[in-house]
């Protein structure tokens, strides 16, 4: 079910990305994403695409830059799979530490990052655009 992501899975995951993130990626961050080699992983069964995973892998660290789990199969597993999957193959590449950027009013992925043993290690001010004004961005570091 889990496996690289295409050039040819981006229209899937752009519409998954679009219907889950108030502030979604564009094509051209996929594309540019797997053209750099980024460690982009997709969850699909029969054809159907029902989340993905975006890792940066650095020189001595990682960094998740996106994930989302379609609305329709949220609660279910996948997004701690999605996650689980990053971290092994930050961890295949010798990159234990790994960090990530998430809104404070996003509780489920807080939720999914702190149950993963990501730990809280710093804040950006008003960081991300918002409804009113900017939020800030909760600065994550978990271990592969
Ligand atoms: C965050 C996201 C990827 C989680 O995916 P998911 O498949 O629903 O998550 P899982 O079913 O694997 O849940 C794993 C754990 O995360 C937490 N969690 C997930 N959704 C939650 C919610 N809505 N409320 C509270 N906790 C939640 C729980 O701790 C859960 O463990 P549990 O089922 O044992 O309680 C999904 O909600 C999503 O795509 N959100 C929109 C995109 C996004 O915000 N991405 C992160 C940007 S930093």
């Amino acid at each position: 079910m889990m496996r690289p992501m295409t050039a040819a899975d981006v229209d899937a995951v752009l519409s998954i990305e679009q219907a889950v993130h108030a502030h979604p990626w564009t094509r051209g961050n996929f594309a540019d994403a797997l053209a750099a080699g980024y460690l982009c992983q997709v969850d699909e069964v029969g054809g159907e695409l029902r989340g993905y995973a975006v890792l940066l892998p650095g020189v001595d660290e990682a960094e998740l830059l996106t994930i989302g789990v379609a609305a329709a199969h949220q609660r279910r597993g996948l997004g701690e799979a999605l996650l689980r999957a990053a971290l092994r193959l930050a961890d295949e590449r010798g990159l234990s530490r790994i960090f990530l950027e998430v809104r404070p009013s996003n509780a489920a992925a807080l939720a999914l990052y702190r149950k993963a043993g990501f730990l809280e290690v710093g804040r950006r001010r008003s960081y991300y655009p918002a409804p009113h004004g900017r939020e800030d961005a909760i600065l994550m570091e978990g271990r592969s």
